[in-house]
């Protein structure tokens, strides 16, 4: 394995369902630098249930073989003691994906109790400073329960992804006004990880503009880009038969470098716990967005103007959290 050349002390990260397809985009990226920069060793522990070990140990050869600079260890396990001790980022990416015809949330009954367990592990062997990025879907609602497991870890340093939401829905606007997709910004994907979130166009920006004064037409906005964006994931899946793999790996990297980078100027969409910001109800996990100043603490951006149509389908997503809250703590034994 190659020895880094970096002086500085490694970022441990664990990723839970390595050797599955989100993990097997995701790993090389982090190992090559694009996820904590050109000049930060890091070092990966590989988190894999049982029957995925054998595979795991193929992916870890492939990372060995790229001799990548800044990997300085590769740990393999399935043992989560093992694969959370001491680390500064948990990526929960682990878990059953939905298959066409299902919804996120008919995973919860599947995926929920994985994530009481991760949670637990985190809480007893995670360094205090952990940070939890949640993937597998329920996101939302799989975040709160890791969260609500671990205690002893602040509730703000959970966070579950709505990135590739945003991705999605800035490439769409882009596509629509003809435009470069770099030009789209202020996007925020608000709510739940599911067909109920809202991508709020009202405020996004296309250049300098307004994205409602370049793109004019309300009816595709409201009745084809609000939809298309909630259900590209189902759409992914029916046409390549699997869920979506390179784009979330690409999101996830996006997330976490965009957690540790101060932003100047934009903002970016993450569910984190909520405060009551926006009228949104406290305690659960849910989109919005955020904002991470100089030394690296995130906020949720005050004064964004919603409009009342914004606030309705907020409102409606936020409600569908309250209501998978209440069903998974149920099967699960867990308090709010
Ligand atoms: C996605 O949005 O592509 C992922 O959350 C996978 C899925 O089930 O949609």
């Amino acid at each position: 394995m190659a020895t880094s050349l970096s002086k500085k002390t490694a970022i441990r990260v664990a990723v839970t369902g390595a050797a599955g397809n989100i993990g097997y985009a995701l790993l090389f990226r982090i190992a090559s630098g694009q996820m904590f920069g050109s000049d930060q060793p890091v070092a990966l522990n590989l988190i894999e249930i049982e029957p995925g070990m054998d595979a795991l140990k193929g992916v870890a050869m492939e990372l060995d073989d790229c001799a990548f600079p800044l990997l300085t260890e590769i740990v393999q396990t399935s043992d989560l003691a093992v694969g959370f001790k001491d680390v500064d980022w948990a990526l929960l990416v682990g878990s059953v994906p939905r298959k066409k015809g299902m919804e996120r949330a008919d995973l919860l009954g599947i995926n929920g109790k994985v994530f009481v367990g991760q949670g637990k592990a985190i809480n007893d062997h995670a360094k205090k400073s952990v940070r939890v990025v949640v993937v597998g879907n329920p996101c939302n609602t799989n975040c709160l329960i890791a969260m609500k497991s671990a205690p002893d870890i602040p509730d703000n340093q959970f966070f579950a992804m709505t990135r590739l939401d945003e991705n999605r829905a800035k490439s769409q606007l882009a596509l629509k006004a003809g435009v470069p997709v770099k030009d789209v910004s202020e996007l925020c994907v608000w709510g739940n990880h599911s067909p109920s979130m809202f991508p709020d166009f009202f405020n996004a920006k296309i250049g300098r503009q307004k994205a409602t004064d370049v793109i004019t037409d309300d009816k595709w906005l409201k009745e084809t880009f609000v939809p298309d964006v909630g259900t590209r994931g189902a759409a992914i899946i029916a046409a390549r038969g699997a869920s979506s793999a390179a784009s979330a790996a690409n999101a996830v990297v996006d997330t976490v470098r965009d957690l540790i980078t101060p932003s100047f100027g934009g903002y970016h969409s993450v569910c984190v716990i909520s405060n009551g910001e926006y009228g949104t109800p406290a305690g659960i996990i849910t989109s919005m967005p955020i904002k991470v100043d100089a030394v690296g603490n995130w906020r949720v951006v005050e004064g964004i103007k919603l409009s009342e149509y914004a606030k309705e389908k907020i409102a409606a997503s936020n409600q569908e959290l309250l209501d998978e809250r209440e069903m998974a703590f149920g099967q699960l034994g867990l308090s709010i």
